[in-house]
């Protein structure tokens, strides 16, 4: 039973280790992310730009600008419609980057690609989403690809439950002791990345 559970950890490990090389999209390549208000018009096409790339989680987003424009992240596609984040929830929208007092200073924003399936990006420079209008706007959609690195997945420590059994009391250290929380139909699936990672780690260890 320890070798195997150490077998199965050591298998985890190297897993982890040989994990494909996650990818840094340069959103719209040498044009970078910009709107020139003169002409209404985006730098690039970025629907085009992110139709010809391929996103997967752990990978990142990196925007290079200037503080006339924003980054905008969203899960909802209302939102995302609507050129408008005024009404959005807090953990479903995100704002990078911004909050710089002058016009156009240099700016590189970052974002990692945490959650799989649509997501969107969207500026909310000018007045009434005129930028996001205009061209500054995309989707993706995040596949699985090697899952989300370490370095990235690091989420809060669920609540702790005694685990009964006495098995419990002879885990090694540094095992995942993992307890059903009373009355729940079992781990999420889909977009809950640690109820997926916590299934797999079960599932190695019985
Ligand atoms: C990708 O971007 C991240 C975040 O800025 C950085 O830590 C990482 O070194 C970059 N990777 C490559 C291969 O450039
Ligand atoms: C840009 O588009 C907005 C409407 O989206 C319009 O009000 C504005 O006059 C346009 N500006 C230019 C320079 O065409
Ligand atoms: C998409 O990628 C292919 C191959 O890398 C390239 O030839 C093509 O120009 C790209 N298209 C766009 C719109 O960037
Ligand atoms: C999406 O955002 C809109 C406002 O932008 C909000 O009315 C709607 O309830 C949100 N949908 C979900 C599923 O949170
Ligand atoms: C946001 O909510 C306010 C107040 O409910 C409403 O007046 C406004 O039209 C909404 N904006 C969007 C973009 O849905
Ligand atoms: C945001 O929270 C609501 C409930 O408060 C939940 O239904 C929704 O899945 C959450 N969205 C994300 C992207 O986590
Ligand atoms: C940024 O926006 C301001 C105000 O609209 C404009 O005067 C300036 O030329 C813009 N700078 C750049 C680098 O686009």
């Amino acid at each position: 039973m320890g070798t195997a559970i150490t077998a199965n950890l050591t298998a985890i490990a190297l897993l982890i280790a040989s994990a494909a090389a996650y990818t840094n999209h340069t959103v719209g390549g040498d044009a970078g992310w910009f709107f020139e208000s003169a002409t209404n018009t985006s730098a690039t096409d970025y629907s085009s730009w992110a139709a010809n790339q391929t996103f997967s989680l752990g990978d990142y987003l990196i925007f290079k600008t200037n503080s006339n424009q924003t980054v905008i992240q969203t899960y909802n596609k209302t939102t995302y419609q609507n050129c408008d984040f005024d009404n959005a929830s807090d953990n479903d929208t995100f704002q990078y980057g911004g909050g710089g007092e002058k016009f156009g200073e240099a700016l590189t924003t970052v974002v990692a690609l945490t959650i799989e399936g649509a997501n969107y990006f969207f500026s909310s420079g000018g007045e009434d989403g005129v930028q996001c209008q205009h061209g500054m706007a995309f989707d993706i959609k995040v596949a699985h690809g090697a899952g989300l690195p370490p370095s990235l997945n690091q989420p809060p420590p669920p609540p702790y439950i005694e685990p009964p059994g006495p098995d419990s009391a002879q885990s090694p250290p540094g095992t995942v002791v993992i307890a059903q929380p009373p009355g729940s139909g079992g781990f999420g699936i889909g977009t809950d990345v640690r109820g997926g990672l916590c299934a797999l780690l079960l599932l190695l260890l019985f």
